[in-house]
Parts: structure tokens; C-alpha cells; sequence
């Protein structure tokens, strides 16, 4: 089955063609062409993703994405089809909103061949609705055009199955979805997200906990920031984390450890707080001054990440008392950070469960997993949608 997939929920733009074939116990997808644009730097003036700012960059670049997209896959024919009254009517009323997407589609797509597709997976939550909404109507527009159904994805249902994937190294297009023995605990970490869930299988799926401010992708952006690293700061700020850590428990530098809140570890759930353990460290900076110098900045990134990865650890232990399971996957954004992947690792194995992550490029956001979970929904017979005025962008979709 060849599937389009399209992801905008937040302020990545992307559009991949994969082909997925088995059955649920032996799925294999192979990636033919995958197109992604940050706006990351764009929102970096603003601290953190501007929705109007995200919505607008969708819109730009979802056309040119595809034509990238379809065009590695070997896709982009030309031809001249020009648009009925009646598919110019459509594109005109489902894209008023969207008038940068409208111009694009209007220039290019009766220029392009219709290509060999079977759905169009799409990410319709959760998320920045005004963001998801582009994607959304970006999908019914080429599923009217090409006549094709529309396989509604939810986004965190993405993250676990890019962490249930493996790789090859010599064939990195193709990956092979694992055998798992359900039920399975998994944890998604990310920009938007910092949730437990219990996956009775594939699509059955209970909330175990999650976070009640900030997410876990947020602190390390706010934290970053503080210290002057430009948005989004996850990564560099675990950068110099890793710098500060040989040094952490050091005696000659014990005195000067200044340990941060361990936010709701205690409190015996699976949900976090992380809004508090930003302010900590705000209230730290702004008592030190001018003193905070490159040192103190890494000291400050490693007690941070360490204080993150206590919390972690701690609930992940506690949800594996909580429930039997043999497998835990960890997806999202923050699951690329090394350190907090082998602290949760060391704690899954001295369990015997195996740990599942995400291979390089699938744990940001990316359309890769919408559409390998895409036909997973398929797979178990979800609907796919050919009345396109059914499908909306839900900001606030759960699992
Ligand atoms: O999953 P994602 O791409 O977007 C959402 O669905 O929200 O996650 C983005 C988040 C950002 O907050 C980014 O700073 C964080 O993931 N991130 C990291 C690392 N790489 C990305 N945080 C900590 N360490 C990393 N290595
Ligand atoms: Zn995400």
C-alpha cells in the first residue's frame, strides 16, 4: 500500500511517500520519498512557536514539500490536467482560509500526473489547531483531486510507532515494525507532550499520567533560553549538559553542586510538573548575576538535566510496579536526548524490559511515523474517510 503522509501539527512542515505491506505481525514500510522544513529559526525571535507564524509556513511549504517528496520518489510527472468547475469550487471553499496553499495548489497540481497513491495518512491532532487545520485541508484537497481516502492519524500515536520501528543500516529506507507482546508502557516525550499510556495493543490505548504544566520539551526550551540559547534549545542545552557531567559528583565540586526541585516524584501518579523546576532555575540565575559565566552554565544545564532524568526514572519505575509489561516505548522529541535514554534504559533493564526508541530522524516530529501509523490504523480496519467534510483538526485529541 502506497501512503502519502502529511504532518503540520506544530512547526514542522512535512509530506513523505511510503510504502507499508504485511500484516500486523510482520509490517514493513520502506520510505520512497520524505520531505521535511523546520520553521524553528523562524519562531526563535519569538521564544517558542508563534501559531499564526506556523499556520502561514505550512501553507507555503506544503506544495513545495510535496513536489520534493514525489519527486524522490520518482512521482513528479507533469502533464497537463486542468481542474474541473467542480474540483476549483472545491479547492476555492476548503482553502479560503488558506490562501498561500490555495495559489500553490492552483498553480501546480493540475500540472502534476496523479500518482500511484492508496490513502493519504494526516495528522489531525493533537496540536496547534490552526496549524493541524493546513495539513488537514492540504489532505482533502489532493484526496478530492486524486480520489483517494483519507486515514486520519493521531500524532502521538505517531511518536510510539517510530519507536516501534527498527532500521537497517544498509538499506536506511527501510524499516521493519518489531514483534511486540502487549501490553506495552509507553512514554512519549516531547515538545507538546509528556505522557504515560498503557497500549493494550495497536489503537487501544489508556492514559496513565502526564504532565499537569509545562512538558518536558517546553522546560528544556525555557531552560535553554534562560541561558541564552536561541529556541529550540533541547539539544544544545543537553550539549552542555553532557559537558558538566564528568564534573557532577566530583568532591571538589560537591559545594558548589545546587541541586534543583525533583517536581512531583514523590506524589505516588504517573503525571509531572516541570513549570516549577523552570522557575527554580530562573530564581538561580537571577541570584547569581553577573557571575554566570560558560562554567556556571554548564553547571546549571547538567543539574537541570539531571534533576529531569530523576523524575523520569522514578515514574517510569513506578509505572512498571504499577503494571506488567515486557516492552516500553519512549518516542517524541526529547527521546533523542541520549542521556535521559540511557538513564531510562539502565532502569528498564535492570527490570528485563526491553526499551524501544526511535531511530535517528524519527523522534522529532516528521511524516515518516504518520504514515507508518497510518497503516497501522488501516491494518485494524479503521475508516478511511472519502467524506472529506468528516475530517477536522482536533487541538486537543487524546489517545
Ligand atoms: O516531538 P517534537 O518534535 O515536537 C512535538 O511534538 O512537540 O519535540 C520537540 C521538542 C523540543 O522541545 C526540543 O527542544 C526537544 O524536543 N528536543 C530535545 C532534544 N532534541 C529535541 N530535548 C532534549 N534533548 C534533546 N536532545
Ligand atoms: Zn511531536
Amino acid at each position: 500500500m502506497k501512503i502519502l503522509a502529511i504532518e503540520t501539527s506544530c512547526d514542522e512542515t512535512a509530506v513523505c511517500l511510503l510504502e507499508a505491506n504485511g500484516s500486523i505481525t510482520d509490517t514493513r514500510y520502506h520510505i520512497q520519498g520524505n520531505a521535511l522544513y523546520s520553521q524553528a529559526k523562524k519562531h526563535a525571535t519569538f521564544g517558542g512557536v508563534y501559531p499564526s507564524l506556523a499556520k502561514r509556513e505550512h501553507a507555503e511549504n506544503l506544495v513545495p514539500l510535496l513536489k520534493v517528496a514525489l519527486s524522490e520518489a520518482h512521482l513528479f510527472i507533469q502533464t497537463k490536467t486542468p481542474f474541473t468547475t467542480e474540483t476549483l469550487a472545491f479547492v476555492r471553499a476548503t482553502l479560503t482560509r488558506e490562501e498561500h496553499l490555495m495559489q500553490a495548489i492552483l498553480e501546480t497540481l493540475p500540472h502534476i500526473t496523479r500518482p500511484p497513491i492508496d490513502a493519504i495518512a494526516v495528522t489531525i491532532g493533537p496540536g496547534l489547531e490552526p496549524a493541524l487545520w493546513v495539513g488537514v485541508n492540504f489532505a482533502r484537497v489532493l484526496a478530492h483531486i486524486w480520489n483517494i481516502p483519507i486515514i486520519p492519524v493521531n500524532h502521538l500515536e505517531g511518536h510510539l510507532v517510530a519507536s516501534a520501528v527498527h532500521g537497517n543500516p544498509n538499506t536506511p529506507s527501510e524499516y521493519k515494525l518489531q514483534p511486540l507482546t502487549f501490553p506495552i508502557i509507553g512514554l512519549v516525550l516531547s515538545g507538546g507532550h509528556t505522557e504515560f499510556v498503557h497500549i493494550h495493543n495497536w489503537g487501544t490505548y489508556t492514559a496513565l499520567g502526564s504532565t499537569r504544566d509545562d512538558s518536558v520539551g517546553e522546560a528544556y526550551d525555557k531552560v535553554a533560553r534562560l541561558l541564552g540559547i536561541p529556541y529550540p534549545g533541547g539539544q544544545e542545552l543537553s550539549y552542555l549538559a553532557e559537558r558538566g557531567r564528568p564534573q557532577l559528583y566530583k568532591n571538589d565540586v560537591t559545594h558548589a553542586r545546587h541541586p534543583y526541585p525533583r517536581p512531583m516524584i514523590a506524589s505516588g501518579d504517573l503525571d509531572f510538573s516541570f513549570s516549577g523546576l523552570k522557575t527554580a532555575v530562573k530564581y538561580h540565575i537571577q541570584s547569581l548575576g553577573d557571575a554566570v559565566d560558560d562554567t556556571v552554565r554548564i553547571r546549571i544545564a547538567t543539574e537541570f538535566e539531571e534533576a529531569v532524568a530523576e523524575v523520569i526514572v522514578t515514574k517510569t519505575l513506578h509505572a512498571l510496579e504499577q503494571h506488567s509489561v515486557h516492552a516500553f516505548l519512549l518516542g517524541g522529541g526529547v527521546s533523542a536526548n541520549t542521556y535521559l535514554r540511557t538513564r531510562i534504559e539502565h532502569a528498564l533493564t535492570k527490570n528485563g524490559i526491553t526499551l524501544h526508541s526511535p531511530a535517528r530522524g524519527l523522534s522529532t516530529d516528521n511524516a515518516v511515523m504518520i504514515g507508518m501509523a497510518g497503516y497501522l490504523c488501516h491494518l485494524r480496519g479503521a475508516h478511511m474517510y472519502t467524506s472529506l467534510d468528516e475530517i477536522r483538526a482536533h487541538g486537543t485529541l487524546s489517545l
